[in-house]
């Protein structure tokens, strides 16, 4: 079958690759499409450092073809969103509906695939950028078959990130203010969060002045161009003393600490962006004497089997834009172009068409 790897510091096409069966515990799915996100260029360019070679890839969604033996959650012919997080399903976090801190969901390098008599890893659990993958049952969530996939495949990242950080973790309540730094595809997803949670004002942040109309489009109220304006300034002048929520979607110490500078009392940054490993930020401490809070959030603190199909509803229902998101598709060898297009801010998300063969 035919896949996306990136080893010896490569991105290439390969059509030698193949995927194990199902172990007891887990399926087989062919991918129908897949989300870029700006992780899966962040291990290329060295941020998240992942043993190779790896299948990239890990915001997918595609149909089950096989399934392990004592797997009863879905069946063949089941339409999936796959989740990142290959919990087990079984431990205290698990029972206790924090999957994401299951000590099983992160670190567990899968290695599923083969290329060239080598064994290949599948990135964040998951290595969609190939026709099949091979993943533990927990992480396929069975979704309504009316969904298109390439909007189905975006839950599995961008925009589970960005609404179960709103939901999930910062829990925002009406009337709150938030600033969003950063309207890449999981700050346009913390955006139209805050607005179904009824957020106000959403003020919008980015360098690039193209990304104010898809910012108003999924909820801001405002928007400040970071290449010509101060955001300090212009965020007091909206809200004299300060936001109740600032999410950092973008990955950069200096962000972290203009979200943290941007709290009123009380108020609460939230850290979505990943800089590079070992990245240290900084902040003045007595600046969160007033009851501050800084919080990390890894894929939206989420709860994959109670959130997806939950996303799926309110898309279904008008209340959640998708088809928005996908600015363009590309052929799955198309994956570098859809990279460079991200990197030049030209995308709410692209998508791979993987259609593989069921
Ligand atoms: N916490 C998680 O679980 C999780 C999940 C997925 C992605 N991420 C991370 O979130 C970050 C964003 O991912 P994405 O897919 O949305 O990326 P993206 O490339 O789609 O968007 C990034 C946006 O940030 C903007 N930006 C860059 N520099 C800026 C600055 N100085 N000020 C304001 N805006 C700026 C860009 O113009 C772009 O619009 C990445 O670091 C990614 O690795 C985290
Ligand atoms: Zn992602
Ligand atoms: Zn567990």
């Amino acid at each position: 079958m035919r896949g996306m790897v990136f080893d010896e510091g490569e991105l290439g096409l390969v059509t030698d690759l193949s995927v194990r069966d199902p172990r007891p515990g887990e399926v087989t799915v062919a991918i129908q499409a897949a989300g870029v996100c700006h992780s899966d260029a962040s291990v290329i360019d060295g941020t998240i450092p992942f043993p190779t070679p790896v299948v990239l890839g890990h915001e997918g969604a595609g149909i089950v073809v096989a399934v392990g033996d004592g797997v009863a959650s879905v069946r063949e012919g089941d339409h999936v969103v796959l989740s990142t997080l290959g919990n087990c399903g079984a431990c205290g976090a698990c029972d206790a509906g924090k999957p994401s801190h299951c000590r099983q969901s992160f670190g567990k390098l899968s290695r599923p695939f083969e290329t060239d008599g080598r064994k290949a890893f599948a990135f964040a659990n998951c290595g969609v950028f190939s026709e099949y993958t091979t993943v533990k049952a927990t992480q396929a969530v069975p979704i309504d078959p009316s969904v298109p996939f390439e909007v189905a495949s975006l839950i599995g990242c961008g925009v589970i990130t960005g609404i179960g950080a709103v939901y999930n973790r910062a829990k925002v309540t009406h009337g709150q203010s938030v600033v969003v730094i950063g309207v890449g595809g999981i700050g346009l997803n913390v955006i139209q969060g805050c607005r179904l949670a009824d957020g106000l004002p959403i003020i919008a942040v980015d360098t690039n002045p193209a990304k104010e109309e898809l910012a108003r489009l999924f909820g801001a109220t405002h928007f400040i161009d970071a290449s010509t304006t101060d955001v300090a300034e212009a965020v007091r002048e909206l809200c004299p003393n300060g936001v109740d929520v600032a999410f950092e979607c973008v990955g950069a110490p200096a962000l972290i600490r203009q979200a943290i500078d941007l709290l009123d009392w009380g108020g609460t940054c939230v850290i979505l962006g990943v800089p590079k490993i070992g990245t240290e930020a900084s902040f003045v401490v007595h600046g969160l004497y007033n009851d501050k809070t800084i919080m990390g959030c890894r894929y939206g603190s989420a709860r994959p089997h109670t959130d997806f199909p939950m996303i799926v509803d309110a898309y279904l229902a008008g209340r959640i834009k998708l088809d928005e998101l996908v600015s363009r598709t590309y052929p799955l060898e198309g994956l570098p172009q859809s990279l460079a297009d991200m990197e030049a801010g030209e995308l709410a998300r692209g998508v791979l068409d993987i259609s593989a063969a069921v």
